[in-house]
């Protein structure tokens, strides 16, 4: 049977092989998604010895996205421009090929929701890889612009200058940045640090669409915030890390899983719903 597996450290709690299993059975493919958990030197030689015993692809997730990047034989643009690689295919010529279908994944389950990304203002908050991995998807939606706010203001401002060639892109202080947005993307860590990315909330409006892409059983703080502040259409990264997952089964496969009965499913599994 064909093999597959998610790479990451910690991954125990992962939930990519619900979400590939669930897509197998869907679409009546043969396939096994498994979990690898190498110590964070040994991630290049636990990836060579999987492809060497015959495994089809897999994803990489924390900390390994990058040193994936530098470890595959080519690399799509999407995971050029993201500097990271989230998924990998053996092709049938013996290639090990890179992608990145995070960014991809935002996109879908922003539209999912319903939101309209071409001529919205965004806002996006961070600059770190899970910005870097989103801002080319983003771009090529047309909105009519895109401001980058971060913690550490030059990092933002080299991601703008990177991406710039995309789209209208810009980065903004968290202190000077002026609304309305139509969108606000949290794609910080500072929830994982119980902390509130410092954004004023006279930006928050009953009109504004919220993304966090972190998610949990109950409300991210940052969505908790926006919430108590008026926002009306809030979004947590569940859905985002179902359509990535998409994204990679059909990298892998050739065939497009649906999304929604495994998203509930998901819910269920976690005890959101
Ligand atoms: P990831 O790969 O998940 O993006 P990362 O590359 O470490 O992780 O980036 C984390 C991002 O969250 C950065 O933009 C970081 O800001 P700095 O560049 O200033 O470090 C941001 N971040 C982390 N904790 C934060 C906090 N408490 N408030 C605001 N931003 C925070």
């Amino acid at each position: 049977m064909d093999r597959y597996l998610v790479f990451g450290h910690p991954v125990r709690h992962s939930k990519s092989p619900f979400i590939h299993t669930l897509f197998a059975r869907q679409t009546q493919q043969e396939l096994e998604y498994g979990l690898a958990e190498p110590a964070v030197d040994e991630f290049a030689q636990a990836l060579c010895t999987f492809f060497d015993q015959g495994g089809k692809g897999c994803n990489v997730t924390v900390p390994f996205k990058e040193q994936a990047f530098t470890l595959v034989d080519q690399l799509s643009s999407r995971a050029k421009r993201a500097r990271a690689v989230n998924t990998i295919k053996l092709t049938d010529d013996g290639v090990l090929l890179g992608d990145n279908t995070d960014g991809a994944g935002l996109v879908a389950d922003l539209k999912s929701h319903g939101v309209t990304l071409a001529d919205s203002r965004i806002l996006l908050l961070g600059a770190g890889g899970a910005a870097r991995g989103a801002l080319a998807p983003l771009l090529a939606e047309l909105p009519s612009e895109l401001v980058i706010a971060n913690r550490t203001h030059t990092k933002a401002q080299q991601l703008a200058a990177e991406f710039c060639d995309l789209g209208p892109v810009t980065a903004q202080t968290y202190e000077l940045l002026a609304g309305p947005f139509d969108l606000v993307i949290n794609s910080t860590s500072a929830s994982l640090q119980g902390e509130l990315p410092p954004l004023a909330p006279g930006l928050i409006h009953a009109d504004i669409a919220i993304y966090d892409m972190m998610y949990g059983a109950t409300d991210t703080p940052f969505i908790g915030w926006a919430k108590q502040h008026g926002a009306r259409q809030t979004m947590d990264g569940l859905g985002m890390l179902v359509e990535q997952a998409a994204e990679a089964f059909t990298v892998w496969r050739g065939i497009r899983p649906g999304t929604k009965q495994v998203l509930r499913e998901l819910k269920r599994n976690l005890g959101v719903i």
